[in-house]
């Protein structure tokens, strides 16, 4: 078992974010994942599609843990387009991603309303996913941690038993779909600092929330980036919509998991 530290054995969590991929024609493909996360069950597999496939993926592959992408901070209301966390689980969701960097870019969500969103789901009695990660500028000019520990700070839910159903994501926005990768060193040192800050905020429930890596994941690198300490699972996109790609990916944890 790698994982040391602070760290106590944490269940090795693998999540594919399909973002705004895939039409029903795409079940076939998260059948096939379905089949292979079978396989695999020391190895927790997700998958968070558009919000039309979240029902039909659930009545399709019920071996999968299926989730949203993002979700509203109220219950419900006058907000056209929006789903609320409870809408999430009544179309069988299990978890939802809150703060992924394309919702804090392209629709200007600022930390205190991701910390909103990640209440309401875990209100609603959903797993969160929390996604931060710096800009390749904050990442040049030093500042990544920094920028991290800022959003953590913000963005983090409170109260009790969040930390129970909570997992971070450490998404760098200029690793995300671009073939980049961070250094190992990097992954390594910004996952400690995560981990820190987790330890402070919530006490001893706080070593038991996974931390993922995401961000240009791929057969090729996951077994590299996975066996980073306190590195627990990934947040993959691109890869994930490909099963024989995702695959690798599972497989490359369950190798580790095993070793
Ligand atoms: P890619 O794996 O396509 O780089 O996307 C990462 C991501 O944003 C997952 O949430």
């Amino acid at each position: 078992m790698k994982f040391t530290g602070h760290t106590m054995a944490l269940r090795p969590y693998i999540v594919g974010n399909w973002k705004m991929n895939g039409t029903r024609a795409m079940l076939a493909e998260a059948r096939a994942i379905g089949r292979v996360a079978s396989r695999y069950p020391d190895i927790d597999v997700g998958l968070a599609p558009p919000f039309t496939l979240l029902h039909p993926m659930v009545e399709a592959v019920p071996e999968l843990e299926v989730g949203g992408q993002d979700c509203h901070a109220s219950v419900s209301g006058a907000f056209t387009g929006d789903i609320s966390a409870a809408m999430l689980a009544d179309a069988g969701a299990r978890f939802t991603i809150v703060g992924h960097s394309e919702r804090r870019q392209f629709h200007g969500e600022g930390n205190e309303e991701v910390r909103g969103k990640a209440e309401a789901a875990l209100a609603a009695d959903l797993s969160v996913i929390l996604c931060v990660g710096e800009t390749e500028v904050e990442r040049d000019s030093g500042h990544a941690e920094a920028v991290v520990s800022a959003q953590l700070d913000g963005s983090l839910p409170r109260g009790q038993g969040a930390a129970a159903k909570l997992a971070i994501a450490y998404e760098p926005v200029w690793a995300i779909g671009t073939g980049r990768v961070p250094q190992v060193s990097d992954v390594a040192a910004m996952h400690r600092a995560i981990r820190a800050k987790l330890l402070a905020v919530y006490g001893e429930a706080g070593a038991g929330v996974r931390i993922l890596y995401g961000g240009s994941v791929n057969a090729g690198n996951a077994a590299e980036l996975l066996a980073v300490d306190e590195v627990a699972g990934a947040l993959v996109g691109g890869a994930s919509l490909v099963a024989e790609s995702f695959a690798a990916i599972i497989n490359a944890a369950n190798m580790l998991h095993d070793a």
